[in-house]
């Protein structure tokens, strides 16, 4: 209780110093971090899987994670900000579910953007605020989450609802090109590879979940 309060807070410091990157006002929801885990859920537990997180911030999915993983599976957690890394490494450390995972498990600090993978993952689960980005840098991003994922494996990202329909609509000048590429963008990706959107409503504020499969 007293720990989920700390990440809240923590959270909220992060959005007030950095919005563009931290890009929520809370932390996910269980039943975003469900949806977010569906697929990897669904994995056959006899057959070992790699696992990527992006963008973990106090740890409200990789809790959900954590939980799924089987002996042999490999989770590897891209995460750009110090104070998330510093909450995320406590909780591998102090939490039973995450502490069980501790070794199969790595947390490293950078950019999504300059990770390398060794290989590729069955599953890329990412939680970055795309829509808060420099156009460019989401299409690069969106092209290293299908380099990162294995062919037929799963991406699940989410965004918040309607953000970029109304900013689409009520932006001008360079801020709606912006939002219109990015829209372009994550829409191409979503016409050729989209499984599945889910609608979470209980969350702050409301998100869809998208989950494409990488191409075979
Ligand atoms: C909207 S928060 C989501 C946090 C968490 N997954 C959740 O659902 O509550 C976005 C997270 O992405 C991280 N982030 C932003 N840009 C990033 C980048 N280029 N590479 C890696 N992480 C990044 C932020 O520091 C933050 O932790």
């Amino acid at each position: 209780m007293f720990s989920a309060l700390r990440n809240q807070t923590a959270f909220f410091r992060q959005f007030r110093q950095r919005f563009e990157t931290t890009g929520a006002i809370a932390p996910s929801s269980r039943f975003l971090a469900r949806s977010m885990t569906s697929y990897l859920a669904l994995r056959d537990p006899a057959v070992p899987v790699r696992v990527l997180e992006i963008g973990p911030g106090t740890g409200p999915v990789t809790n959900s994670i954590v939980r799924l993983l089987r002996p042999g599976d490999v989770f590897d957690l891209v995460e750009l900000n110090a104070e998330f890394v510093q909450i995320l490494q406590q909780r591998f450390e102090s939490e039973p579910a995450w502490a069980s995972a501790k070794t199969q498990s790595q947390i490293h600090q950078l950019p999504v953007q300059e990770f390398e993978a060794s290989a590729p993952y069955d599953f890329v689960i990412s939680g970055l605020p795309l829509n808060n980005f420099p156009a460019e840098l989401v299409k690069s991003i969106a092209e290293n989450y299908f380099r990162l994922l294995k062919p037929g494996g799963v991406l699940s990202y989410f965004e918040y609802m309607y953000v970029r329909p109304i900013r689409k609509v009520v932006s001008r000048g360079a801020e709606r090109m912006r939002i219109t590429s990015i829209d372009t963008t994550l829409q191409s990706h979503c016409d050729r590879c989209r499984i599945r959107r889910d609608n979470i409503w209980l969350n702050t504020p409301p998100a869809w979940v998208q989950h494409l499969r990488g191409l075979e």
